[in-house]
C-alpha cells in the first residue's frame, strides 16, 4: 500500500543534501559516503521510492556536481534543486518552493546524511500526519546520548517547539527526545513559514526546524511522531557516526540474509553490500567481505578469508580460503582457491577449476578445465579439458599492447611454460615442460624448446675450500 493510494492526497518527497558536512573532513560529499557499497543519499531515496512518491527532489550545494552526477547515473527520475550558498537546513528547503510551485499536497522532508531511515517508519509519520491533519509533524526518537542534535520542548506535554543543542540551555540539553530531521509538513503552506525563520541563532543559520514555532503562532496544528526504533534514524556527521551506522546496517544485512536461508558461521566478522544476493544452504565462513554487485547461488560454500566484489557464482561452488574475486563469472560445481585471484573478465565454465596462487584476468576457463598451481592466465580463450600446469605463464603484454592466446580443448601445459601471445594451441596438442612457445602448435601435437640435458657419469663436485 503506498501512501498516495491509502489517503488519495498527493505526497513529494525532498531530500536535503546541500550541505558541507565539515565534520567529515573529506572531499567527498557527505551523503555520497557509503554505507554498505551504497551512498547514504541512495538509501534513502530507496526508501523514500518504496512509498511512491509523486515526485522526489533532491536539494543540492556543496559539490553539487559530484551529487548530480550520481544521481544522474543510478537515480536518473530524481530531480535536483539547487541551493547555491548553504545557508542552513530552512534556507535549503527554501530552495524547493519553485519547483513545487504547482504542487499542492503534502512533503516529506528527508536529510540524505540518514540513511538508515525505512519506509515503514516514513509510512507511520506519514499516516499520523495526516490523521492528525497537522501542518507540520516531526519524526521523534529518544536516545541516551544527544549531543548535538536538536532537542523537543514541550509545554505541560505541549509539543512548542524544536531547539538545536548550541542554542539550547542546560536544562533544554537535559532533554533526551530528539528531532530526527525528518517531518511531513504541507505544502505551499510550509513556504509561507519558511520565509519567515531568521538567522539570529548560534549558529547564524535558518533554520528549518524553526518552522514548528512559527506554525504554532499562526494557528496551525503541528504534531510529533515519537518512535522506538531510534537507532534506524541516526544522522551520520563524522567518520565515527559512519562507522557506527555502518554497523547498525550490518547486522541488519546478515539477519537479513540468514532469514533467506544462509549459514554464517561467524555473522560479524562477514560484511555484506546492500545489494548482495546469496541462495539458499550456501554457508558463508568467517571473514569475507563482499563488495557492491555479488551474487552466489545455492549450496555454495565460501571457506573464509576471501574479497569479493561484482561477480556472480552459480550453484555448488567452493570459495576456498584467501581469494580475491572481482568481476568474474562462476558456473555451477566450480572450485576457487584458496588463494586465488580472479580479475576482472574472468569466466569459469561448469567444473573448471583454480587454485593455489593462480591469477586469471580477462580469460575463458572452459568446462572442467584446470589452472591449479602458480601460474598466470590473461587475455586467453581456454578450452573444455584443457590441463595448465603449475607456473604456467600467458605473456601477454610486450610492454606496449596485449596478445591474445587461445588453447583448444583436451590440451594440455607443462609446467613451467611461457605461452608467448599471440598465440594457438591445438587441440589436444600437448606442451612439454619447461617450453617457452613463440608460435601456433598444431591438433594433437607434441611442442617443447627445452635444450636437451647432459649427462656426465662419475663427476664429483669440487670440495669446499678449507675442507
Ligand atoms: C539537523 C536538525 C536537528 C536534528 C538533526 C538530525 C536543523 C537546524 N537541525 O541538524 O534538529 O536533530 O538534523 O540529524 O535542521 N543541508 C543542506 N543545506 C544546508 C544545510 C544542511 O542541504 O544549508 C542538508 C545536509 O546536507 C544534511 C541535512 O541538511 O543532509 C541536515 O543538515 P546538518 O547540517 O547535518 O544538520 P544537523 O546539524 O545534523
Ligand atoms: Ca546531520
Amino acid at each position: 500500500m503506498t501512501i498516495k493510494q491509502s489517503h488519495a492526497q498527493p505526497f513529494s518527497v525532498v531530500i536535503m543534501a546541500g550541505g558541507k558536512g565539515t565534520r567529515m573532513k573529506s572531499a567527498l560529499p557527505k551523503v555520497l559516503h557509503p554505507i554498505a557499497g551504497k551512498p547514504m543519499l541512495g538509501h534513502v531515496i530507496d526508501a523514500a521510492t518504496e512509498l511512491a512518491p509523486s515526485q522526489t527532489l533532491t536539494i543540492v550545494g556543496h559539490e553539487a556536481a559530484q551529487v548530480r552526477a550520481y544521481l544522474a547515473n543510478q537515480y536518473p527520475e530524481v530531480d535536483t534543486v539547487e541551493q547555491t550558498k548553504q545557508l542552513g537546513t530552512g534556507h535549503a528547503v527554501l530552495q524547493t518552493e519553485e519547483a513545487l510551485k504547482n504542487f499542492d499536497g503534502h512533503v516529506l522532508i528527508l536529510s540524505g546524511d540518514v540513511p538508515l531511515l525505512t519506509p515503514e517508519l516514513l509510512m507511520v509519520l506519514s499516516e499520523k500526519h495526516l490523521s492528525r491533519e497537522n501542518a507540520v509533524t516531526v519524526l521523534t526518537t529518544t536516545t541516551e546520548d544527544p549531543t548535538g542534535l536538536g532537542r523537543i520542548r514541550r509545554k505541560n506535554n505541549q509539543f512548542v517547539g524544536i531547539v538545536e543543542h548550541k542554542d539550547a540551555t542546560d536544562e533544554e540539553r537535559e532533554i533526551n527526545e530528539i528531532n530526527t530531521g525528518i517531518y511531513a509538513v504541507k505544502s505551499p503552506l510550509i513556504f509561507d513559514l519558511l520565509r519567515k525563520t531568521g538567522n539570529t541563532n548560534a549558529q547564524g543559520e535558518y533554520y528549518l526546524t524553526d518552522i514548528v514555532t512559527l506554525a504554532l503562532q499562526d494557528g496551525l496544528k503541528v504534531g510529533t511522531c515519537k518512535t522506538d526504533d531510534g537507532k534506524a534514524l541516526l544522522g551520520v556527521n563524522s567518520r565515527a557516526q559512519l562507522a557506527f551506522t555502518e554497523a547498525l546496517y550490518q547486522d541488519r544485512l546478515r539477519d537479513a540474509i540468514m532469514a533467506e536461508g544462509v549459514t554464517l558461521i561467524d555473522p560479524s566478522s562477514t560484511y555484506f553490500s546492500a545489494d548482495t544476493q546469496i541462495g539458499r544452504d550456501s554457508v558463508i565462513g568467517p571473514h569475507c567481505r563482499f563488495l557492491a554487485g555479488v551474487s552466489l547461488g545455492e549450496r555454495t560454500e565460501m571457506e573464509g578469508h576471501t574479497v569479493m566484489a561484482n561477480c556472480t557464482v552459480h550453484d555448488d561452488c567452493k570459495i576456498l580460503a584467501f581469494s580475491h574475486i572481482d568481476g568474474a563469472k562462476i558456473r555451477s560445481d566450480c572450485t576457487v582457491g584458496p588463494f586465488a585471484r580472479l580479475r576482472p573478465g574472468t569466466l569459469m565454465e561448469h567444473g573448471s577449476k583454480v587454485s593455489n596462487f593462480c591469477e586469471l584476468k580477462k580469460t575463458s576457463l572452459g568446462k572442467g578445465s584446470k589452472v591449479n598451481h602458480l601460474s598466470y592466465i590473461g587475455d586467453a580463450t581456454i578450452g573444455a579439458g584443457v590441463n595448465i600446469g603449475a607456473g604456467t605463464i600467458t605473456c601477454n603484454y610486450d610492454g606496449v599492447n596485449k596478445y591474445q592466446t587461445v588453447i583448444n580443448d583436451g590440451a594440455f601445459i607443462g609446467s613451467n611454460t611461457s605461452l608467448v601471445a599471440p598465440l594457438t594451441i591445438g587441440a589436444s596438442a600437448t606442451i612439454g615442460a619447461g617450453s617457452t612457445i613463440t608460435q601456433d602448435v598444431p591438433p594433437e601435437a607434441l611442442a617443447l624448446t627445452r635444450p636437451e640435458q647432459k649427462l656426465r657419469t662419475g663427476y664429483k663436485r669440487p670440495a669446499k675450500k678449507g675442507a
